[in-house]
């Protein structure tokens, strides 16, 4: 049994109203329930958080550390594509982690093309709506089990 995190970023918790053309129908509540759910069946413990603060976000990845967290699900948000703080952050704590984005962030701006992340990241995956989570979290699991 291992303990998970599943971290989200700014305006995430607007999911299901926000711009759903491009993020999908599901309430970011109906997203960690079935990921905790998923990840109770197969034996884990998965903690759920979303801040639009990026102090706030740092601050979960330090206490994930504390909590003996073994791995950590992110989509940053608009953070991924700013944030030399978070990806420290990252840094500081060794938790290894995957990288999530609802939409395919290499088919929009240029911008959203840049990733503080993707290079410290055990993986990425982007443009596959909520399923990215569940694909993240057997990819975890599979390698919790291999070591
Ligand atoms: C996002 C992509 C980001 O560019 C954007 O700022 C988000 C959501 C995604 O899940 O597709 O807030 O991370």
């Amino acid at each position: 049994m291992s303990r998970l995190l599943l971290l989200h970023g700014p305006n995430l918790n607007l999911l299901g109203s926000r711009e759903p053309e491009l993020y999908g129908a599901q309430t970011l509540a109906e997203i960690e329930n079935e990921l905790r759910a998923e990840a109770s069946r197969l034996g884990h413990e998965l903690l759920c958080e979303q801040k639009n603060q990026e102090g706030l976000l740092i601050e979960r990845i330090h206490r994930a550390k504390t909590e003996g967290v073994a791995y950590i699900i992110a989509n940053l948000g608009a953070f991924t594509h700013t944030s030399i703080a978070l990806r420290d952050a990252f840094l500081a704590v060794g938790i290894p982690f995957i990288e999530v984005h609802l939409s395919n962030v290499y088919a929009r701006e240029a911008f959203r093309r840049r990733s503080y992340f993707s290079d410290i990241a055990a993986g990425v995956i982007v443009g596959l709506g909520p399923l990215g989570y569940r694909l993240a979290l057997a990819a975890i699991h599979e390698r919790l089990h291999k070591n």
